[in-house]
């Protein structure tokens, strides 16, 4: 990872790690890291979560423009990302067949799944104005910060309609 990014996710990671701290309630943390990485990133337009509810993922809290709050499991990125259990990286979201247009200035797109006992239980979904904003730096950036919340959150309730990552 290139320095000046992996100081800067350094940073988000213990930034997190103190706004968490203490803090048992998910919904609040997710706010929260929603808000840290909207904030803390250069040139995201959205940032935020979409929860596994049976067999579609509904929208959680997030920083950006409303979005469509239920994703079809298996369905656009986030549900792609749901489905196979590990992280998309969309340079260009034209070119990602099945891409859902929440906010149309978003070119690029992240999603990272977040996965407890072998199973996804959410999504984090970035996305930019800029087409290649992202790129594999930044996926390892936000993995790391999806590990603080979920190791403070090692109860998270899992899903049960959510297909498990280890058999994907
Ligand atoms: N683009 C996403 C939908 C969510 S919004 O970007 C917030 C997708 O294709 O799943």
């Amino acid at each position: 990872m290139g320095s000046e990014k992996r100081a800067v996710y350094a940073e988000l990671a213990d930034q997190l790690a103190a706004l968490v701290a203490g803090e048992p309630d998910l919904v609040a943390n997710s706010a929260n890291m929603a808000a840290l990485i909207y904030h803390g990133l250069p040139e995201v337009n959205w940032a935020g979560f979409y929860f596994a509810r049976k067999s579609e993922l509904v929208l959680g809290p997030f920083q950006g423009k409303p979005a469509c709050v239920r994703i079809a499991w298996g369905t656009g990125v986030c549900g792609t990302a749901a489905a196979r259990g590990t992280a998309i990286l969309v340079p260009d979201v034209d070119q990602f067949p099945g891409h859902i247009a929440c906010d149309a200035a978003s070119r690029s797109e992240l999603v990272v799944p977040l996965v407890v006992g072998g199973r996804v239980v959410a999504v984090l979904d970035l996305d930019s104005p800029r087409r290649g904003r992202f790129d594999d730096e930044d996926r390892g950036g936000v993995e790391r910060l999806v590990l603080v919340l979920l190791a403070h959150h090692p109860d998270w309730p899992s899903n049960p309609a959510g297909a498990p990552a280890t058999e994907i």
